[in-house]
C-alpha cells in the first residue's frame, strides 16, 4: 500500500483500530433534516468527540470552518431526492476525485444500492471511483444503503453488499447493524466496517447496546448520525459512543457517562 494511502487510513482509523465518524451528509438526499437544519452549528460541539466527519462538498465549504484539523470524508454520490423514494437508488458521483483532493478529503464516501433497481449502476459507480481513488491514494468508503426499505437490514441481505463493496475495492463499508448474525456480516467483509445508526431510536440505552454488540462483533466503530446529533443532548451522546468505541465501555458504563455529562456532573 502507498505512502498515502495508508497515511489517509491512519488517520481514519485510531492506533487502537477503531474508529468514530460523524457523518452529517444526510441533507444531499433529505434537504433540511430535523436537527441538521444549521450543519455548522449542530457539528461545532461534537467536532471534539469524532476521528472524523462525513459531509458534501456544498456544506464543507458553507459550514466548516478551513482551520478544520478534523479529517473529511466526503459523499461524492447523489443526484436523489426524497421527493422520489422510489427513485432513491438511482444515484450518481456527483463530485471528482481532483475535487476531493482540493478539498484535502482524507477519504471520499458513495452509496451502492444492493437489491435494488439500480443495483448495476450504483456499483459500477463504486468500481469507477475506486479506480480513480487508488490513483491519487484515497480511500473509498461504500455506504451499503437501503434506501426507504428499512426491513433489508438483516444479516444475509448485509453481508451480501458488503462483501460485494470490498470486493469492488472499497478500503472501508459502512454497513447497519443487526442483532441475528452481525459476526457473519463482518466476517465476510476482508476491509473494516463501521457502523450506522439509521433513523432516531428512543432509548439511548438501544444505542449503547448496539454499538457495544457490533464492535464484540468485529466492527471498528461507527459512522453514526442521527441517533447522536437528533439527541436532545447530543455532546453526551457522542462521548457515551465515544467511550464504547475507545475506552472499551460497557453499554451501563456508557449510559452512566451519558447522564453525567446531561446533568452537568461531568464536564
Ligand atoms: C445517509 O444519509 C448517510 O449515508 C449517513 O451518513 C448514514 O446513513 C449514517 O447516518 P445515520 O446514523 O443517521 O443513519
Amino acid at each position: 500500500m502507498d505512502w498515502g494511502m495508508k497515511n489517509r487510513l491512519a488517520q481514519l482509523i485510531q492506533n487502537d483500530g477503531r474508529a468514530l465518524f460523524l457523518p452529517i451528509d444526510h441533507g444531499y438526499f433529505q434537504g433540511p433534516t430535523r436537527k441538521l437544519e444549521e450543519p455548522g452549528k449542530t457539528v461545532k460541539p461534537l467536532l471534539p468527540y469524532a476521528d472524523a466527519i462525513m459531509l458534501t462538498r456544498g456544506i464543507l465549504r458553507s459550514s466548516i470552518d478551513p482551520e478544520n484539523t478534523k479529517p473529511i470524508i466526503l459523499r461524492v454520490s447523489g443526484g436523489t431526492s426524497m421527493a422520489r423514494k422510489e427513485e432513491l437508488s438511482h444515484e450518481g458521483i456527483t463530485t471528482s476525485v481532483e475535487e476531493a483532493i482540493r478539498l484535502n478529503a482524507s477519504a471520499v464516501s458513495l452509496s451502492i444500492f444492493v437489491g435494488s433497481e439500480h443495483e448495476h449502476e450504483s456499483l459500477l459507480n463504486l468500481s469507477n471511483l475506486v479506480n480513480e481513488c487508488e490513483e491519487y491514494g484515497i480511500p473509498a468508503m461504500a455506504v451499503t444503503a437501503v434506501g426507504v426499505e428499512l426491513e433489508k437490514r438483516e444479516a444475509r441481505h448485509l453481508a451480501l453488499a458488503c462483501r460485494i463493496a470490498a470486493e469492488l475495492g472499497a478500503r472501508v463499508v459502512k454497513t447497519y447493524y443487526c442483532k441475528e448474525g452481525f459476526e457473519k456480516v463482518v466476517r465476510g467483509c476482508p476491509v473494516p466496517v463501521v457502523m450506522a445508526g439509521g433513523p432516531k431510536v428512543e432509548s439511548e440505552l438501544g444505542v449503547f447496546e448496539f454499538v457495544h454488540d457490533g464492535i464484540q462483533k468485529g466492527a471498528i466503530g461507527v459512522n453514526l448520525g442521527r441517533n447522536i446529533w437528533q439527541s436532545d443532548y447530543p455532546v453526551a451522546m457522542i462521548r457515551a459512543i465515544r467511550s464504547i468505541i475507545h475506552e472499551n465501555a460497557t453499554p451501563k458504563e456508557a449510559h452512566e457517562l451519558f447522564n453525567e455529562v446531561k446533568s452537568g456532573k461531568k464536564k
